[in-house]
């Protein structure tokens, strides 16, 4: 099997940097917030995959279907000779592209691009070691700042899949677009899941769920605080809180302090004062309609020419490609 050493992006050294500059920018905010990518360690990259089998949340089995019902087509009309991932995590649905790109003779390469090193070295290897001749090239980087690194070459089919995008607010869609947008070239393609926007007690149930997996899934931001930048936070004195805001239509997950409380970030040297009540804000999931992915995709240069939805209309996938 050819797999390739991680291509590592985020050395320890900076990583912990930009979170430290991060969180300390975050939590004096108003409202204080943490950024959505410090969720995914080993742990909470499991956790993660714990929560896509929980029977609340609709997206990772809706998308699923949607790939099984188009993946053909989509080999087809790509062509594509590497497949890209971001946000891979365990790559599980991307198998189905795999497969169909392995069968129709296409495929040469494999990227699968993450934030967290544990789950693209455990994902990497199993593809690898599934598909003997394919070759497995992991990125470990950051899609805001490092999709320069993905690799140049012909018929590129660039996939982000999960809703993931949904985790940036409208300014980083843009950038992150733009940053799409300039890496692609013609005969190139990028195949997005967007959730849709539907009931608020569907959406809300999504991200709360009767198991407590997403409560933990949050809370984990506050252990990995403590291990990477020695933060005290007492973990179990904060609760899981996931609300719709309509106005933004997107679903907000915030923990909230139980107790009042001050909290040390020795690394940082910051000092922090809760209030009974008080929230931190740990990640927006927009939810989209048609018309604002077409307009977003369009404003960064690309030109939605495949949308595929769910006869419920959950959940979409676009294949659009540069103009
Ligand atoms: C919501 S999960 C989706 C995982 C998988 N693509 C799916 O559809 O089930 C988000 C994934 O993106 C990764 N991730 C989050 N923020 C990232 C960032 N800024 N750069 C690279 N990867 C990131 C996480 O480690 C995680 O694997």
């Amino acid at each position: 099997m050819t797999l390739l050493a991680l291509d590592h992006h985020l050395d320890p050294g900076s990583l912990a940097e930009q979170m430290a500059r991060d969180v300390a920018a975050g939590l004096v905010w108003t409202p204080r917030t943490l950024p959505p990518k410090y969720f995914y360690d080993a742990a909470g990259s499991v956790l993660f995959d714990q929560i896509t089998r929980v029977p609340e949340y609709y997206p990772t089995r809706t998308e699923k279907a949607l790939l099984e019902a188009h993946v053909a087509e989509i080999s087809e009309i790509s062509g594509a000779v590497t497949l890209m991932e971001l946000g891979s995590g365990t790559s599980e649905k991307t198998r189905l592209l795999l497969r169909t790109l392995h069968d129709a003779g296409t495929l040469k390469r494999f990227v699968p691009f993450d934030v967290d090193p544990a789950i693209l070295t455990e994902a990497s290897t199993a593809v690898a070691s599934e598909y003997p001749g394919l070759e497995v090239a992991p990125v470990v980087g950051d899609f805001e700042k490092h999709l320069m690194q993905l690799p140049r070459g012909e018929r590129r089919l660039l996939a982000f899949l999960g809703s993931t995008i949904g985790n940036l607010d409208p300014d980083q869609r843009a950038a992150f677009l733009n940053g799409v947008r300039g890496t692609l070239e013609q005969g190139d393609f990028f195949l997005l899941g967007t959730d849709l926007v539907k009931s608020p007690e569907r959406l809300v149930a999504a991200y709360d769920d009767a198991q407590g997996v997403t409560a933990a899934f949050n809370k984990n931001v506050l252990r990995v605080l403590n291990r990477d930048l020695d933060a005290d936070f007492d973990v179990d004195a904060f609760e899981h809180v996931a609300v719709w805001d309509a106005e933004n239509e997107w679903i907000e997950m915030r923990l909230r302090s139980t107790r009042a409380q001050s909290v040390r970030v020795g690394r940082i040297g910051l000092d922090v004062e809760l209030e009974q009540g008080e929230e931190i804000r740990t990640e927006i999931s927009s939810k989209f309609r048609r018309a604002a992915v077409t307009q977003e995709l369009a404003r960064a240069g690309l030109e939605i020419t495949h949308w595929w939805t769910d006869p419920a209309n959950d959940f979409a996938l676009s294949l659009s490609r540069p103009v």
